[in-house]
Formats: structure tokens, sequence, C-alpha cells
């Protein structure tokens, strides 16, 4: 993960790459830093933790620096290899070099024998720093420092992309990608800047260089030159023009990004459906993404891969595609997929959903399979980012930036797609009047569902009072358990996840049907059992094992609709689903927006009752780019 930027050009520096870094900290926040050229020597300010610690440094430094200074790099980490203290923060130097670092140098160990044998002696625990020795290696025998740093990453294996600058070439960058994303522009005041995404660069320029894999990037004051990375010959590169405008970030009157995010999935799922529907047509699921569409109407099977609660949102997709479009669908860990042998049929294809686009087990095995010359698809909520790049066709999920690193908003906006592809497959097979009422019903709940939702989670509605009534009951609780069956088997799985990664709780996601099978010996008094059991044809089954926990002590906290005197009367906390579920939506297939929406308070209050970093989490980035 990790976010870098470069800056050579006219304006301030330190200004570029702090307002750069701010915008990339989602990678990575566990240290930051600068090197900046100060009267033709490097100056180096870095420090562990979030980039306001560097800020409050840079504060206590000559102010001259903060204005002359016309050329830097700037780096925010996610530690891989070495802890998360200053030392292993980059910049790295090694005398007039300074590097910063994207990805891992997977044949470090070696390289570091070989720089130890030639008397280096490295000064941090990290691999990016042994990149600092080889180029320092490469000018020490004349070698340019572009040249040194082309012949330098010849020598890595593994995805990462580097900046680099030294002392004797100022008002020189040179970046090179492979693997990690790296992007470019020329500053229309002159100059250029480097960053591992646009964000940095949208306040400054719109026209932006997607580096390609073995693509190395030289940063002047006069603009940008592309040279191969293997031959070191120029290259053209093409510019691709951004109409998106800059994120306007703000928490808007929130106590956190994540709050802002979930009281926005209203809104975002209204965007989610403008933007992937033709909604002038009269047909239902009236995808805009043609090219997408067709491949999906040909599949006779697909394979859903991600990570993490993108996963969790395929697992929901399996159900409902099995049930509403009748389509064979198999879900798959990325980083389990891509190391198995797995059997492709005819017809397969191939479905990658990453809210990042740049998730690397998720990209790994989008390539693979390309290769194999097998349709490819993604749902992403980045335009431009990797997996969309590759892919064979993208669907958006137009969440807008979410800077919270737990996913919320673009959780619900992939379960969007997902309910929207599965309507679409739907009608291609429809051929019964009933077939074709089904679909239409499923589209006029979709259509309102962001409405209904809104009420839902207005901040006075019993909702959030009975969420945040139940989060202070049970903020001692040993452990927790998730349970659910159905689609609510997957939003347990998320439940669970978002409790561990913002609260640091424990808690497991079963199948509510499991627990039998092992877990249930965990269960007594101090244990917490969320049971998720909504009116469909799962609830009864939900309950028995319900009454299974009950008996064994564990204090039971239900989620189920609002009607439901049985299944309240046997909890001892009770969150209830709107009154008019039944009558709003024409089935039960929406009924994971709601219970999401419930899972992400739950774990958010609870988070906020125990003081931890609710947007920040220890040891997450919002980008995992390593596998
Ligand atoms: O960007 P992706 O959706 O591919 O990321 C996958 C996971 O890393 C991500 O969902 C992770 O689990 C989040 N922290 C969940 O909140």
């Amino acid at each position: 993960m990790c976010g870098i930027v470069g800056y050579v050009g006219p304006r301030p520096a330190a200004d570029i790459l702090i307002k750069g870094l701010r915008k990339l900290e989602y990678r990575g926040y566990d240290s930051a830093g600068i090197a900046l050229f100060d009267s033709g020597k490097l100056d180096i300010t870095k420090a562990q933790g979030k980039l306001e610690n560097v800020e409050k440094l840079l504060e206590k430094k000559r102010k001259d620096i903060l204005v002359n200074a016309h050329c830097g790099i700037g780096h925010t980490r996610w530690a891989t290899h070495g802890r998360p203290n200053t030392p292993n923060a980059h910049p790295h130097t090694v005398g007039h070099i300074a590097i910063v670092h994207n990805g891992i140098i997977e044949n470090y160990q070696e390289i570091k024998k070989d720089l130890i044998k030639k008397g280096y002696l490295p000064k941090s625990e990290t691999d990016s720093e042994m990149f600092a020795f080889l180029v320092f290696d490469e000018m020490q025998s004349g070698t340019g420092l572009v040249e040194a740093t082309r012949k330098s990453f010849l020598k890595l294996k593994g995805a990462c992309s580097v900046v680099v600058m030294s002392e004797r070439e100022p008002n020189l960058v040179v970046g090179a990608r492979n693997g990690s994303p790296l992007v470019a522009t020329v500053d229309p005041r002159g100059g250029a800047i480097l960053a591992s995404d646009a964000q940095p660069i949208l306040e400054y320029a719109r026209e932006i260089f997607f580096l390609e894999n073995g693509d190395l990037v030289i940063g002047t004051s006069k603009g940008l030159e592309f040279r191969n990375i293997k031959t070191g010959k120029p290259i053209k590169r093409h510019s691709t023009k951004i109409d998106w405008s800059p994120e306007k970030v703000g928490k808007q009157g929130y106590d956190h990004y994540m709050k802002k995010e979930i009281y926005e999935q209203p809104t975002v799922l209204v965007d989610t459906l403008n933007g992937n529907l033709n909604r002038t047509s009269k047909a239902a699921f009236n995808l805009s993404t043609k090219k997408g569409a067709n491949i999906l109407a040909k599949a006779k099977e697909i394979i859903i891969v991600a990570c993490g609660t993108s996963w969790h949102a395929a697992m929901v997709g399996k159900y409902w595609l099995e049930q509403v479009a009748k389509v064979p669908v198999s879900v798959e860990l990325a980083s389990e997929f891509r190391y198995r042998s797995p059997v492709l049929r005819k017809g397969v294809v191939l479905l990658g959903i990453s809210q990042s686009g740049e998730t690397a087990d998720t990209l790994a095995v989008i390539k693979d399979v390309k290769e194999k010359k097998i349709p490819t698809l993604v749902i992403t909520n980045v335009k431009n980012s990797t997996l969309s790049r590759e892919a064979d066709s993208t669907f958006y999920t137009h969440a807008g930036t979410e800077i919270g690193v737990a996913a919320t908003k673009t959780f619900s906006a992939q379960l969007m797609v997902l309910l929207m592809i599965s309507g679409f497959l739907a009608g291609k097979k429809a051929k019964t009047k009933a077939d074709k009422l089904k679909i239409k019903n499923l589209y006029s709940d979709l259509i309102s569902l962001p409405l209904f939702l809104k009420e839902y989670l207005d901040e006075k509605s019993p909702l959030v009072k009975q969420v945040l009534k139940t989060a202070n009951a049970v903020q001692n609780a040993k452990g927790f358990f998730f349970i659910g069956r159905g689609l609510s088997f997957p939003i347990a799985l998320e439940g669970a996840l978002k409790l561990k990664e913002i609260a640091y709780i424990h808690s497991e996601g079963y199948a509510a049907g499991e627990l039998k099978h092992g877990p249930i010996a965990m269960i007594d008094k101090d244990m917490v059992a969320v049971v998720i059991s909504p009116n469909d044809h799962w609830r009864d089954k939900t309950v028995s094992n319900l009454e299974e926990v009950k008996a064994r002590g564990a204090q039971i906290v239900s989620i189920g609709n609002s009607g439901d005197v049985m299944l309240k009367k046997l909890s001892d906390h009770w969150i209830g689903m709107p009154e008019n579920i039944e009558t709003k939506t024409t089935s039960d297939l929406c009924f994971p927006f709601f219970s999401t929406i419930v899972m992400q308070l739950f774990s958010y209050e609870l988070a906020v009752l125990r003081g931890t970093d609710v947007d920040k989490p220890r040891n997450l980035a919002k980008s995992v780019t390593v596998e």
C-alpha cells in the first residue's frame, strides 16, 4: 500500500507534498515523511504515526525551506517490512539519495546480503531502503540519476513503484512502476507532479498519465519524459483527461467520516442507480455499461473474486444471482483463487469486486484469467483504477470518496450493482408474465429503496436509538457471534468484520446452522449472539439456532421485522426493521441494505464507546496493494 508523491516546479514543494499525502493517507498511516531540497541539500522530516505528526515538525522548521524548496518527495506508510516507527519511515536516504517506495521488494534479503558484502550498512528494517542503496551504488560509478534508478529498479522482484531524487541532480524526480500504481502530470505552471493516484494532482491539472508496468517517468521543471525501464529508450504515453473533481472532503458536522459515510448511503444508492441504469428506457434494468451488459448476457456461469468486505458483497450477490437470475455463481477469495488450479469452464465470466480497484490479489486473478481469454468484469468505486483498466468492462459504484477505512457506503453500492445485475440477467431470461412482473416489482423496489432507507436512517429514528442503547448495554461483553442464514449470513460476516476492524473486539460471523458444529462451545453468559433474522424463508431455522445459544446463556441481540413479536420476546436486545418494510418492498431481497446499516452503526457505536480511532483503525489501510 503506502502513498507516494513527488514534485518539481515553481510552487512551494512542501505544500504540494503535504496536501497530496493528506489525500493518500487512506493508503496507510503508520508513518509519514517528506524530503525537500534546501540550498542543494536534502532536508528530511519524518515521523511515526499520522501525517499530522510530520506537519507539527514542519511548523518548527525555518519558514524559508517551506517556501523556497521547489522539489521534493513524500510518503505515507502502511508497514510491511519493519515496525511502524520513525527509522522505518520514508523517505529513506543513502548519502545524496532519497527514495520513497510503495509495494514489496520480494528479493530484498538477497539484495541486502550483497550490499552488506560491499560494506553498506542499512539503518532501517525495511525492504525499501535497499533501493536507496542500489541507486547510490550505481551513481558511485558515475551513472546519472535516471539511469541509476532504471538499472536499480530492474534488480527488484515484486510489485512496487518508487520515486527518487538526488542532491547531485537537483530539480529532478524519477519514478518507476511495476505493479503498484503511479500517475504523473505536467503542472500547467511548469514542472511535474507524480503520485500514487490522481487525487493529489487534480487540484493542479486534469491531464493525467497513468503509468504502465515497466514505465519510467522523469519529472523536471520542463515537464515529463517517459522511458521503457528494460531498454532505457524514450516512449510515448498518452494522457487521460479526468473529468471528476477533487473530492470535497470534510466531516460535514459528523464526528467521524465513517458516520458521515453511513448516513450518505441513501444518496449514494441513488447515484449508483443513476450511474448504472438507463432510466429513460422502458425496460427495467437497462444497464448503461453496454460492453459489460453484453459480457454478462453471454455468461453461462459467473465466478466472483474479492477480498474482505467486497467478498461479503460477492456472497450476497451469489444468493441474488442464483435466486433472481438462475445463473450458477461461485464466490472466491482472491488470495486463495490465484494460487489454486481452478477449472474454468467454457462460458464462464470472471467478476472482480473491489472498492479501491487496486487490491493486489483481485488484480492478479483478473490478469491471470484474462491471459486465458476469459471475459473479465469489475465492480469498483474508483475511476481509472488499475482493476478498471485491466478488466474488459467496469461497473462503477458511484459511492464517492470513502475516507473511513472501514468500508460502508461502498459496500451498499456494491450490493446495489449486484442486485441490478441480477435483475438485468433475470430480464434476459424472463418468459412468462409472472416472471416479467417479478422483475418489474424488483425494479420499483430498488428505485424506492433509497428514500425508504433515508427515513429509516434518520438520526431521530427508533432504529438509531435502539442501536445506541444496545451498544451501551453489551459494550463489556467478552466476545460476539454474528449469525444469520441465507442473505443474512454474509451480512453477519460483515458485522463481525466491522466490529473487529474498528472496535478491536473479538467477533465471529457464522452461518447460523454452523454454530452447533463447534463454535457453540464458546458460548456462555459473557458472550453476545447478534442474530439477523428477517421474515424470510430462513427465519424459523435461524430462530431455532437462536434458542440453542440462548439456552447456553448468551445474551441475544436480534435484528428482525418490527412485527416479529416472538423474536423480540426471545431477545435481550431488539433492533426492529421499519414497520412498513413489507408494504414498501415486495420481497425480502432488499433486507441486506437495512441489516447492513444496523451492522455499521452497531460497530461504530461500540468503537466510539471504546475510544478507538474509528476512521483510521490501527494496522489497516484503505487500499491493499500487497498480496
Ligand atoms: O478495495 P477492496 O474492496 O478490494 O478491499 C478489500 C478489503 O481490503 C476491504 O474490503 C477491507 O476488508 C475493508 N477494510 C473492509 O472494511
